[in-house]
């Protein structure tokens, strides 16, 4: 049920949900357990009232110091910017310690690109190793408050483990759906480790996430994919913190993956936040990139590009059916959250685009070499730069940070296949050749073989070191 009129009056001073649809715009009040709006079926924000938020630039010297405090709620790399969001202080707060996520320079990865810089941010390096983490914070907390005995969501794999582990600390039952096969071994043992209920079922993602908004239907199981807006007031927390990493100097480009599309939604709702608190002058380019076998939103940006005179939305979104790529996290072919994100690109005048499985196994070799690493979905970013700077689109100068959603040791099968030169991309077309589909390893670095003794040993170093490739 909706705010009625008086409540829609009063509702400017208290946090709200609100349907994100123009026409609509259906207000709800924050402990109201829905997902998309009750009246037209719209994606739901959270709005916050600027008076509730206080002195923006008094936040600035508060979140500075809250760096340095020992209090567990401004360890949290969410929690610590609590000012933005639509809780109470005595709320239940279900935390990890997430975020505080490092900012690294990638010099080689910046090379690869074709850049001077390149800014890194790396969301593997939250508590279940993906950036999934800093929405499910919120996501849980906000189930505690609404009383749910269990939180379920659909998942490539990130969402569950990270799902799974929040759940297991806020001591609620939770129930997984993943698609059979389709998960990496790391992924599913978190899940399994931290306790939840795996339910694996024979579709894909899109699948498993059309029969979970059904099931959500059951008021008493609370959903916390990013179609949750509570999901993405944590995940928005990661803009914060990187501008504070950045000493408040906005880069010129800030570049994701994209598959289910709430971490896009996020960032843009993020940035646009500080914007209009004036704690920023400008907001960066978002820009978002798809693997090309589950590109639908690459797809739509592709139509909006080619018109004369661009409409803010190039007709209806069209969805993959079956979406293809080893990047398995983002193996997606209908995101739910495709309008908030385009909301975002609109808002940040971004872009979006898609690479090649060669482009992304490249880009993840290379991010491997910056000593960094990152699971294949991340390197998206940094196949995605490349593109952009050799179209000029990003010139070399800029400032352009990567964010790399997920660590390196979430898919070690991909991995080794590609160091391997054992990694196949997915059947584009059906019957293709296996010869047709190996990646290549163009930055291999195979195990050797090796006799037990200082001749062979010595021996083989000098043949591999004289081998070493870097581009
Ligand atoms: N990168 C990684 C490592 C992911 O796990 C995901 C999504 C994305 C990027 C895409 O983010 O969906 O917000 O656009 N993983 C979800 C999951 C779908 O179930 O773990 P998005």
């Amino acid at each position: 049920m909706s705010l009625s009129a008086e409540k829609t009056e009063a509702a400017t001073q208290v946090a709200v949900q609100r349907c994100i649809e123009p026409e609509c715009g259906a207000l709800y009040e924050l402990n109201e357990q829905l997902y998309v709006c009750s009246r037209c079926g719209g994606l739901l924000d959270i709005e916050k009232p600027r008076e509730l938020i206080g002195d923006a630039l008094a936040l600035l010297d508060l979140w500075k110091a809250r760096l340095g405090s020992l209090e567990q709620k401004d360890r949290s790399g969410v929690w610590r910017y609590r000012e933005l969001l639509p809780f109470q202080a005595e709320s239940p707060i279900v935390s990890l310690a997430e975020g505080n996520t490092p900012l690294y320079d990638g010099p080689l990865s910046a090379r690869y690109c074709g850049l001077d810089n390149l800014k890194i941010k790396h969301q593997g390096c939250n508590p279940t190793a993906s950036f999934k983490d800093t929405g499910m914070t919120t996501a849980v907390t906000q189930a505690r408050i609404l009383g749910a005995r269990m939180v379920t969501c659909a998942s490539t794999g990130n969402t569950a483990a990270s799902l799974a582990a929040y759940a297991a600390r806020a001591e609620l039952a939770c129930t997984i759906l993943v698609p059979q096969g389709q998960v990496s071994h790391a992924k599913l043992a978190q899940s399994l480790d931290y306790g939840a209920t795996v339910l694996e079922i024979d579709g894909n993602f899109d699948d498993a996430m059309r029969v979970i908004q059904e099931l959500a239907e059951d008021e008493s199981i609370y959903l916390v994919n990013s179609i949750n807006p509570f999901r993405i007031e944590g995940q928005k927390t990661v803009a914060v913190e990187l501008l504070q990493q950045l000493a408040w100097q906005v880069p010129d480009f800030v570049v994701v993956p994209g598959g289910n599309l709430g971490n896009s939604s996020a960032l843009g709702k993020g940035f646009h936040e500080l914007f209009n608190l004036q704690l920023i002058d400008r907001l960066p380019r978002l820009i978002v990139v798809q693997a090309e076998g589950a590109a639908p939103f690459a797809r739509l940006f592709g139509r909006y590009e080619q018109q004369a005179v661009k409409q803010d939305l190039p007709g209806s979104f069209e969805s993959v059916q079956e979406p293809k790529t080893l990047a398995s996290a983002i193996k997606i072919g209908a995101p739910v959250s495709w309008k908030k994100a385009w909301r975002a690109i609109m808002w940040t005048n971004g872009r979006v685009l898609s690479v090649s499985e060669q482009e992304i196994a490249d880009a993840k070799a290379i991010i491997g070499r910056d000593g960094i690493g990152c699971e294949p979905a991340s390197a998206t970013t940094v196949a995605g730069i490349k593109r952009l700077v050799a179209d000029e689109i990003i010139k070399p100068g800029e400032s352009v940070v990567a964010v790399l959603t997920g660590h390196l040791l979430k898919d070690t099968d991909y991995v080794i296949n590609y160091h391997r030169e054992t990694l196949f991309a997915p059947d584009a077309v059906a019957g293709d050749a296996e010869q047709r589909r190996r990646i290549a390893g163009t930055l291999s670095n195979h195990p050797v073989n090796v006799k037990a003794t200082k001749t062979a040993i010595r021996e083989a170093l000098a043949r591999v070191q004289s081998e070493h490739k870097l581009p």
